[in-house]
């Protein structure tokens, strides 16, 4: 079975009237900032006639710049502007790596559960995908590096802050192993962050490539915090890696991803409109994640889940459940959500549910949970 074929076609599915739908990791229409992007649109546009010529392949300088000083800024963490690459959001760097660093029939690792359309942009390039487990902690040592020495991987890709379908969060440790298990083994490392900014207190967690490793890369985007229409993201790693892809032919002939929109967006990073708008998010999502959390365990407490510190997901375990029976029931009692096959690449994770609580009003989210309850009650009663 091919595991990305169906689970693409639901889980981006449009928004059903009536239907109270968990499934997509997309942000809620209301707290998309317009009014900031008019204004900053007028700024930009007003200045330089020259964004709307052919960028700079790595990202317009000053872009760069500033995107470093408010990633400091939000991070605590200094930022080199040399090593950030602008691109058209995490989706487009996956992509342009995979055309450098891979080729088709090559494997990648992916630490299992993972984002479901990192596997269909897998499948796509013809590569062959082996998951590697993962616990609450993040992937498993002796599984990933039993899983390097047996299938030489070209790439090894996992979501390690506030993960996509988990919330999971890799521990110190487990980002060690894994940045020191494959050290020196020609892999590279793609650590995908897009949720990095989203923590629900105290400062962000480390990215993987902070260290500067020469193997990791880290994918980071404001499709999570501004708006994924705007196509804008960034990716940070070394040198050698930033070099290969700003002399890539793509990149080469059509010069950098997405300037204008970079130019717009720099405007809100420069004044600290962005940290603003990201401050007020993470109070809203955290409101957002207690009133799921708190719903799920009123209606629904035959669900087993820890409560998320960042992020856009829950992500239950209904042990024993038959995944689809469940799903079923849960439509006819109006709501839905993303199954947890749909994140393995062997159809695993059936009894688990991804629920986000990005997209609904906290009022919506309870209402949410509580027909996801009758669904499971009736499941349980053998309806
Ligand atoms: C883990 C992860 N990576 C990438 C993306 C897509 O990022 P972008 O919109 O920047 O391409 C998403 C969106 O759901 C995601 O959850």
């Amino acid at each position: 079975m091919d595991p990305t074929a169906d689970s693409a076609a639901t889980i981006t599915a449009t928004w059903r009237p009536g239907v109270i739908d968990l499934g997509p990791g997309h942000p809620s229409t209301d707290l998309l900032p317009l009014g900031l992007l008019r204004s900053a649109a007028q700024g930009a546009l007003a200045r330089d006639p020259s964004i709307l010529q052919y960028g700079a392949e790595q990202g317009p300088l000053r872009f760069r710049h500033q995107l470093a000083a408010a990633l400091e800024a939000e991070t605590g963490s200094a930022t080199d502007p040399d090593g950030l690459f602008v691109t058209g959001g995490a989706s487009q760097a996956l992509d342009i790596l995979c055309t450098l660093y891979t080729r088709p029939g090559q494997t990648v690792l992916v630490a299992e559960p993972t984002y479901f359309l990192a596997l269909k942009l897998f499948a796509d390039r013809g590569l062959h995908v082996v998951p590697v487990a993962c616990d609450e902690r993040g992937p498993l040592p002796a599984a990933l590096e039993a899983a390097l020495a047996s299938h030489r991987p070209a790439l090894f890709y996992l979501v390690p802050i506030f993960g996509n379908p988990t919330g999971v969060t890799l521990t110190p440790e487990r980002r060690a192993a894994v940045v020191d298990l494959t050290a020196g083994t020609g892999t590279l490392v793609v650590a995908d962050e897009v949720y990095r900014l989203l923590q629900f207190g105290g400062l962000p967690p480390a990215s993987l490539a902070g260290e500067g490793h020469e193997h990791v890369v880290s994918l980071n985007s404001f499709s999570k915090t501004l708006g994924p229409g705007l196509r804008l993201g960034w990716f940070s790693g070394p040198e050698a890696i930033i070099g290969r892809v700003r002399a890539s032919g793509f990149l080469r002939s059509g010069g950098g991803l997405n300037p204008v929109v970079a130019a717009l967006v720099g405007e809100l990073l420069a004044d600290g409109r962005f940290s603003d708008h990201v401050r007020h998010l993470r109070r809203m999502y955290e409101g957002r994640a207690g009133a799921l959390g708190a719903a799920l365990r009123e209606h629904a407490p035959e669900l087993l889940f820890e409560d998320p510190r960042g992020g856009y997901f829950i992500w239950a375990r209904l042990p024993g459940a038959g995944a689809e029976r469940l799903r079923s029931l849960t439509g006819e009692a109006g709501a839905d959500y993303a199954p947890g096959a749909a994140f393995s690449v062997g159809g695993g994770f059936s009894d688990y549910l991804r629920l986000s609580f990005s997209h609904y009003a906290p009022e919506e989210l309870a209402e949410g949970a509580r027909r996801l309850g009758e669904g499971v009650r009736a499941l349980l009663a053998g309806d």
